[in-house]
């Protein structure tokens, strides 16, 4: 493992390409499992939740060939239904591994998943969904066991839009003769982006992207190949870069559609952007100004981009109000930032106000979360000084080469062995 010595103070400048989404490459590899064919997959992030799903994939018995950003994946003779918890416990969406062995084997064994540390994150839900489509579930506190002899015609309606429930119903649904209908859906584009994949392999799925969709069971599957969409959290998180340093950048490879909210709100602060089909530019403000966010489900503003949006808004004029609505304990980055001086108010667990400051202070920062080790660089990049980031693992479970890309925006990020 390494740290990142960070010699801030530097405007960026220049142009970067986003990479392949993680949040849509991790349903889409579960999503091989139940075609039994080959998959063939391009853009697919090199990370480490991605290189643990591959994991998990191998262990059950897919035949993987890997190549820097593509992968081929051979399904057929995957012949376990198992999934051991040192795997489980790396990464919370190994739950949707789930589905995809429901679908196909009518059978699953596993442990409570992990993840970051970042509320309480129960699978109740996931649980609760599979039931009203007629799985049978034996949970104790070693295992859960998910069964059926056959998935059955439900119209579901979700309490609330999760996204990992959303694809995991998907996933659950896709193999028989039943129809299957999702009313209050998550609309996020990485689902969207995992039906598209299903659809293409002869899946027949409706309404991705709306608060309504409807899965009609399919008898089989066919061989795929596919490009994953580009990562809407990371192409904020360059921005954000761009803005909290001062500078001029052009992010590359995004779909602004996807990242309105962020725009928007970019915009209230005082930066000049030039939106174009699969790009964006950004100019600084000298000072940016604060603004309030509150995090929703798409298309509100994504609670994944709130530690970065936030970490900005401690050098804005002004007052800034941040509300969660997401996750409850989003906010521990807050807390490790206080080492550079930021000045915040904590209303509540869900609420905090920020006033902005002139300059942050050089130190050394540790990692809290994925987004909240990105945070952690973004203070960094904007501190006159040498930052250290330590506890990195977290930040490159989802980003790939981030150092990089800010090198090659004129950043000087280096890399330091570290424990
Ligand atoms: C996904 C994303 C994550 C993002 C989140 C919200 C992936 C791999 N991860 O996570 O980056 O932050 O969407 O946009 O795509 N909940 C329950 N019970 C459940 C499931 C969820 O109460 O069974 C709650 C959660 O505690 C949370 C809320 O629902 O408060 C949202 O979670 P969800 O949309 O499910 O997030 P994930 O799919 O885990």
């Amino acid at each position: 493992m390494y740290n990142y010595i960070i010699k801030g103070g530097k405007r960026l400048y220049g142009e970067v390409d986003v990479s392949g989404s993680k949040n849509a490459s991790l349903p889409i590899l579960a999503a091989t499992i139940i075609s039994g064919k080959i998959s063939k997959i391009y853009n697919l992030p090199e990370i480490d939740d991605v290189k643990t799903t591959l994991e998990i994939l191998k262990f059950l018995g897919a035949k993987i060939k890997k190549d820097k950003n593509k992968v081929i994946i051979n399904t057929k003779n995957i012949n376990k239904t198992e999934i051991p918890d040192e795997l489980m416990r790396k990464l919370r969406s190994s739950v949707i591994i789930a589905g995809a062995l429901i679908t196909r084997f009518k059978n699953v064994k596993f442990t409570y998943p992990g993840g970051c540390d970042i509320g309480s994150r129960p699978i109740n839900l996931h649980l609760e969904s599979f039931e009203k489509i007629g799985i049978k579930i034996t949970e104790n506190c070693r295992y859960i066991e998910c069964k059926c002899d056959k998935i059955e015609s439900k119209n579901i309606v979700l309490e609330f839009p999760s996204v990992g429930v959303t694809e995991n119903i998907i996933l659950a649904s896709i193999l028989g003769d039943h129809e299957v209908v999702i009313n209050n859906a998550a609309r996020e584009p990485e689902i969207i982006d995992l039906v598209n994949f299903l659809n293409k392999m002869g899946a027949k799925i409706y309404g991705a992207g709306t608060n309504t969709i409807r899965i009609k069971a399919v008898k089989t599957l066919n061989d795929v190949s596919y490009k994953i969409m580009s990562d809407r959290i990371e192409a904020a998180t360059l921005l954000i870069a761009g803005a909290i340093t001062g500078g001029t950048i052009k992010v590359n490879k995004i779909n602004p559609e996807y990242i309105g909210a962020l725009l928007e709100k970019l915009k209230e602060t005082g930066c000049n952007l030039s939106v174009n089909k699969d790009s964006v530019y950004l100019r600084a403000p000298q000072r940016l100004k604060a603004v309030d966010i509150n995090t929703m489900p798409y298309p509100g503003f994504p609670t994944d981009m709130q530690p970065m949006f936030s970490t900005m808004l401690t050098l804005a004029k002004g007052n800034s109000l941040i509300k969660e609505n997401i996750f409850e304990n989003r906010f521990k980055y807050l807390q490790e930032l206080k080492r550079t001086g930021i000045k915040i108010t904590e209303i509540d667990s869900k609420t905090v106000i920020i006033k902005g400051v002139r300059k942050l202070h050089h130190t050394e920062l540790e990692g809290t979360d994925l987004r909240g080790a990105a945070s952690m660089v973004l203070a960094g990049l904007a501190t006159k000084g040498t930052t250290r980031v330590s506890k990195l693992e977290y930040l490159l479970r989802g980003y790939e080469g981030l150092d990089k890309k800010l090198n090659q925006l004129g950043a000087c990020v280096l890399r330091e062995e570290g424990d």
